[in-house]
């Protein structure tokens, strides 16, 4: 039965919420694979607004299951909150969730130290989301991370956790020169929240399979995007997570044979949060107008997304390094005011075109976008649900920005709402379709 995974193509929000919510309509269960609560997934539900973080959107679909897998990181607090705060707005969440024992814990000195290490940056800063990602996924490597399950072995918590404090407290102490971690206070506040989310445990991997075996339908919601990838971003500054495809495998225990179709989402234009190279950012008005029409302010931490026109380097780049069968494309109808359209097709850089995405950070940040110029539309695609309906400009565009991928796309979304789109093709079953 199929399994499908939805990742990010560019540098993360491009969708994915609304997307994933829609396509989760045909699920049975929804799994996110890897990242925490650095993601900020935006669902619109009528008059409603959610922004899920660690849990995944599938929450929103009354009756799915929802996994947090393995290869994610977990802050027990964030969850719990994130949990409260959804069964308040009347979601049920008790019973539909189940988190993997084997996913590491965010701790407190993982917070603090995104954040000094960031400030010892200075300009070469990430601009991380503060929120412990990136040193929770240095334990998980250097094996001494401490894991969902263990808070069910107090003893062995506790153990682990005096082990780290140890280093932790020196670096903290000793090279950032801020306040150490209590062994009570931190052992305590875990114990607290073992208590609270010890029904979600389990070993989700067994579980997953399972529900393949029974034939259910099962996608995998990645969080951040292609180019935030650990090892295929714009490295160093990209998350600390394997945010392609591949994650989903090692992410939940789900082996690649079971995956039928990758999909990716794509925003009509570009747009990025934090530091790091962007070819095609845009610092004049032309940015401002799409950073306001496309309101473009993190559903995190809310900075200032820096916005630019659509890049196909990066996109094209995403299709391979995924093996996408298909693209969803959000936001078109941002570009509705725009009085001309432009398409990066390669990158130029001293004297050197590139037609795929270099892989030196010095190119990456030197290169110049080499610009094709689209007429624009401009009449509102707001709420378009059928394709015909699109201005023939519009289609043009979308035409284009399809060869310039090399990947067909399957859905249009048009505004915020759930049913804000065109579906063209179904993705569970674009299996084979890849060109
Ligand atoms: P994610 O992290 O990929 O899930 O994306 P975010 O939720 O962080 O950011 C996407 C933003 O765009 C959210 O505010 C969505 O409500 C909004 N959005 C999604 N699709 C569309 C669309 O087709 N048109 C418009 N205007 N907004 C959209
Ligand atoms: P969603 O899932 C956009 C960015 C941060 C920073 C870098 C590293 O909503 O698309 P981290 O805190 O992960 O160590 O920060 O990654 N970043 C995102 N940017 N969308 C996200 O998630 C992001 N998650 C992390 O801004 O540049
Ligand atoms: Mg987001």
């Amino acid at each position: 039965m199929p399994a499908l995974v939805v990742i990010g193509t560019q540098w993360g929000d491009e969708g994915k919420g609304k997307i994933v919510d829609l396509l989760s309509e045909q699920a049975d269960g929804v799994a996110r694979y890897q990242g925490g609560h650095n993601a900020g997934h935006t669902v619109v539900l009528g008059q409603e607004t959610f922004v899920l973080h660690l849990i995944p959107s599938g929450i929103l679909q009354p009756g799915k299951l929802c996994v947090i897998g393995n290869g994610v990181v977990v802050d027990p607090a964030a969850l719990i909150e994130e949990a409260a705060n959804l069964e308040k707005r009347g979601i049920p969440v008790r019973g539909r969730l189940l988190v993997s024992s084997n996913a590491h814990l965010i701790m407190p000195y993982h917070k603090a130290i995104d954040k000094e290490s960031e400030r010892l940056k200075g300009a070469r800063r990430i601009g991380t989301t503060g929120r412990g990602i990136g040193p929770t996924y240095v334990d998980k490597m250097a094996r001494i991370g401490i894991r969902v399950g263990d808070l069910l072995e107090p003893d062995l918590f506790r153990e682990k956790l005096t082990a780290n404090l140890i280093e932790m407290n020196y670096l903290l102490e000793q090279t950032y020169k801020v306040e150490r971690f209590d062994l009570e206070k931190v052992y305590r506040d875990y114990m607290g929240y073992a208590r609270e989310i010890r029904d979600y445990i389990a070993d989700t991997a067994w579980i997953l399979n399972q529900w393949i075996d029974e034939g259910k339908r099962v996608l995998f919601e990645g969080a951040q995007g292609t180019h935030l990838d650990v090892d295929h971003g714009t490295y160093p500054y990209v998350t600390s997570s394997s945010a392609t495809a591949g994650g989903a495998c090692t992410g939940t225990g789900v082996g690649p044979t079971r995956i039928t179709a990758v999909v990716g989402v794509v925003k009509a234009y570009t747009t990025r949060v934090g530091s790091g190279p962007f070819p095609t950012e845009l610092k004049d008005d032309t940015g401002v107008q799409l950073q306001e029409r496309g309101h473009e302010f993190g559903a995190t931490t809310g900075r200032a997304r820096r916005c630019g026109w659509f890049d196909a380097v990066l996109v094209r780049y995403a299709v391979r390094v995924n093996g996408l069968h298909g693209v969803a494309v959000t936001k078109l109808d941002v570009l509705d005011a725009c009085k001309e359209i432009n398409l990066c097709v390669g990158y130029r850089y001293r004297g050197k075109t590139f037609q795929d995405m270099p892989s030196s950070l010095t190119v990456q940040e030197g290169c110049e976008p080499i610009y094709e110029t689209m007429e624009a539309w401009r009449c509102s695609t707001t709420g378009i649900q059928r394709y015909e309906q699109l201005p023939i400009r519009a289609r043009d565009y979308l035409s284009r920005l399809e060869e310039l991928i090399g990947c067909q796309i399957f859905l249009i979304s048009t505004g915020t709402r759930r049913e804000e789109a065109i579906l063209l093709n179904d993705p569970y079953s674009l299996r084979g379709q890849i060109r």
